[in-house]
């Protein structure tokens, strides 16, 4: 019996209108371009106009990428969406799309949340679904609204983040695609990047926007990133020279840097959108997919390596044949 795997067959995203600058940023609080490009090497973020809501980015990337795999919406079986500002309290943000969409198949919809590992948590999600014959063809999207909550007079957050939206479509294959996932988590440094406000009876208790640690989400993530990568490897069988693209969650330059260099990967082999989105949390690693797919830097058969870490903490990576 040949083995089933999901292998990747159309991308797309989305990114809001409206483009902020770090000098636009310098007006709002007290920053500079010239503090922002050399901590994070971030020139410029989206934000959503204010009737824009995450499904609406969402949908856009989603019909993006089944244009891309030429694929009527009716065809797909499950929809895993991975946000950190979920349209409203309930339903899920998935099944907003879904109708958006016009899907009316009965196809699994539901959201994930990680935070910026999230997308990948979606897609290992997607992929062992798909592998073990509960779906065949799986929408993966990735979608934030970060600029809702961010506290626009915290300039140590508020010139990090951006919104917008990816999405993939996973397809049941007889050869990979996707190679294997790695995902983890560690509760105990939960509170180093959080936005801890809970909805109780009415009234918001605890604060709605992002607080961060920055020095210590740095630590933190450069020292697992390059370890996922490392486990995703040792389980395949394969060495760091063997990876032609590094496709990290997109979280700052210096971060996504240290990594390559840890790793010894020079930087040409590493996707790098920052610079324009920013830190899209669960929507930068299908971003740059996108991106890497539409520009044709990404060719058949090579291979990808993902990887992400966010807030939780949360942290994975997967390798994946192009
Ligand atoms: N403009 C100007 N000055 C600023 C700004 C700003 N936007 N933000 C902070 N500063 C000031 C601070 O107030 C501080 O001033 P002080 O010494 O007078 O108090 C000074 O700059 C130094 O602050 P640090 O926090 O020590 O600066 P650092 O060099 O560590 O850089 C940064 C801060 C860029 C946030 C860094 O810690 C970092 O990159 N952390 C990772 C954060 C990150 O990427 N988070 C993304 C979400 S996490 C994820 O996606 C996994």
């Amino acid at each position: 019996m040949s083995m089933i795997y999901s292998r990747i067959v159309g991308t797309g995203s989305y990114l809001p209108e409206k483009a902020l600058t770090n000098d636009d940023l310098s007006r709002m609080v007290e920053t500079s371009d010239e503090w922002i490009q050399s901590r994070t090497g971030i020139r410029k973020r989206y934000i959503a106009a204010a009737d824009q809501n995450t499904s609406d980015l969402a949908l856009i990337a989603a019909q993006r990428a089944l244009e891309s795999a030429q694929l009527q919406v009716d065809t797909i079986d499950l929809i895993v969406l991975a946000t950190t500002t979920p349209e409203m309290i309930f339903p899920s943000t998935a099944t907003i799309v879904q109708e958006k969409l016009g899907m009316t198949n009965g196809a699994a919809a539901f959201d994930v949340q990680a935070v910026c590992s999230g997308f990948l948590y979606a897609l290992a999600t997607a992929d062992s679904m798909i592998r073990n014959g509960m779906a065949k063809r799986a929408l993966v999207i990735g979608a934030e609204l970060m600029s809702r909550i961010l506290n626009w007079e915290d300039r140590k957050t508020c010139v990090l983040f951006g919104d917008g939206a990816g999405a993939l479509i996973l397809e049941a294959s007889e050869t990979p695609g996707i190679l294997s996932s790695h995902l983890h988590a560690d509760g105990r440094y939960r509170d180093i990047l959080q936005a801890n406000g809970r909805i109780q009876n009415g009234t918001i208790h605890g604060t709605p926007y992002i607080e961060m640690e920055g020095s210590q989400v740095f630590r933190f993530a450069v020292r697992v990133l390059a370890e996922a990568v490392q486990e995703a490897l040792d389980n395949n069988g394969l060495k760091v020279s063997d990876i032609d693209w590094l496709v990290p969650h997109q979280a700052n330059l210096r971060i996504m840097d240290a990594t390559a260099r840890k790793l010894q990967m020079p930087s040409q082999k590493m996707i790098n959108m920052v610079g324009d989105q920013a830190n899209t949390s669960a929507a930068s690693i299908p971003l740059a997919i996108d991106a890497g797919a539409r520009n044709h830097s990404f060719k058949a058969n090579q291979l990808l390596a993902l990887a992400a870490v966010g807030g939780g903490f949360t942290w994975g990576a997967t390798l994946l044949r192009w």
